[in-house]
């Protein structure tokens, strides 16, 4: 029988992490990951998706590049998928430099790894984001200008260059993914998307008496996870490297995201108020959903809505959940974790998201 492909997958742990290596171990790879060792959320996403036992976990750090030569080197993977990083932007506001250091810092070590090890047979993805647009108009593809408002946007678009760069100069088969939000039960609860999924189930079931949130007019382009880990692989699969955007082309602000993940909760919100003032509230007045100052972020992304046309027509790739089936799925999973009746798994990181 064929050796298998050898994937090595660094943010193993996390939602699109946890996605890949199920699609991988599906396609027979044997998948490798990267664990951080002190890292709170364990391996808790890759339990609930019962894979946990069918990989080969390391424990490392991007920030220590010797560790990364040594396990690439005794790994001797086909494929490396890059996607470790410190994810959310308003957290890189508190901690720039820390988000720094891994993302952008991490990339370069990985990269210099593969420089120094020379093993030409390697393909890396690069976990890019729709971030690095910015304050870019919409719609956005692979030759807008970036304009990143967030240290997050900036760490991702130095990995991004230093990606480019590497491929350029010493022929690395390297491939950009600039991926637009993408969602699932698996994400973490500092999300919008889960924290408003997670807060529309308890209030319909009377634990919970209002959600905060921050700016409701932000429009995002919404897709599901398990799609878009597909659009990584394809990318690694192409005779020669390039950079993709994969996003589903529909965006929707977050009151819109708020009024379908209510209505699928049972709960219609009608808004009343401007500004900091305004207010969601159900059919018998009662306020659901307030507004909170310290949940705006200090600069904000307003409208990333993406062009993916080069991946799908050099991919083939395509979304096939739709934002309603996205949110179907996302609210269902919590009123299963409440049925069940344990505490939900993939906690809240940050007291300011
Ligand atoms: N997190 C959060 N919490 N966001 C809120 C809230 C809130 O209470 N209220 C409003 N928002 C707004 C944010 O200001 C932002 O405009 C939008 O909701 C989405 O926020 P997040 O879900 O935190 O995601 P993100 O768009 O900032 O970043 C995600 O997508 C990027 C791809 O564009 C992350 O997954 C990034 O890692 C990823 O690169």
């Amino acid at each position: 029988m064929k050796n298998p492909k050898i994937a090595f997958i660094t943010g193993i742990t996390g939602q699109d992490g946890a996605y890949l290596a199920q699609f991988l171990l599906e396609k027979g790879y044997s998948v490798h990951g990267l664990l951080r060792w002190d890292w709170a959320e364990g391996t808790d996403r890759l339990k609930t998706l019962g894979i946990e036992d069918r990989l080969h976990l390391h424990h490392g750090d991007m920030t220590d590049a010797g560790n990364l030569t040594r396990l690439i080197k005794a790994i001797e993977p086909d494929e490396i998928y890059n996607l470790a990083a410190l994810t959310h932007v308003q957290v890189s506001f508190e901690t720039p430099s820390s988000a720094f250091q891994a993302n952008a810092m991490g990339t370069l070590n990985l990269l210099e790894s593969l420089r120094i090890l020379d093993m030409p047979k390697i393909r890396l993805y690069q976990a890019s984001s729709s971030e690095m647009f910015g304050s870019a108009p919409p719609p956005q593809n692979e030759t807008t200008p970036f304009q990143p408002c967030s240290p997050y946007g900036v760490s991702k678009l130095a990995a991004y260059w230093l990606v480019r760069t590497y491929r350029d100069s010493y022929g690395l088969h390297a491939s950009n993914g600039i991926l637009f939000n993408h969602e699932s039960p698996l994400r973490g609860q500092d999300f919008v998307t889960r924290k408003i999924a997670r807060a529309a189930v308890r209030i319909a079931a009377g634990l919970q008496d209002a959600l905060a949130l921050g700016n409701l007019d932000a429009m995002r382009d919404w897709g599901h996870a398990r799609d878009f880990v597909r659009g990584m692989w394809l990318m690694l699969q192409q005779d020669a490297p390039d950079d993709y955007v994969l996003a589903t082309g529909e965006a929707h602000t977050v009151r819109n995201f708020a009024t379908r993940a209510f209505a699928q909760a049972g709960i219609k919100l009608t808004w009343t108020g401007v500004g900091l003032n305004e207010q969601g509230a159900d059919s018998k007045g009662r306020v659901l959903v307030t507004l909170a100052p310290s949940l705006f972020r200090p600069k904000e992304v307003h409208h990333l809505r993406g062009d993916s046309s080069r991946a799908r027509e050099k991919l083939g790739w395509r979304p096939e959940t739709t934002l309603d089936g996205l949110i179907r799925e996302m609210v269902e999973a919590e009123q299963g974790v409440l049925e069940d009746g344990k505490e939900p798994p993939f906690p809240q990181q940050s007291a300011a998201a």
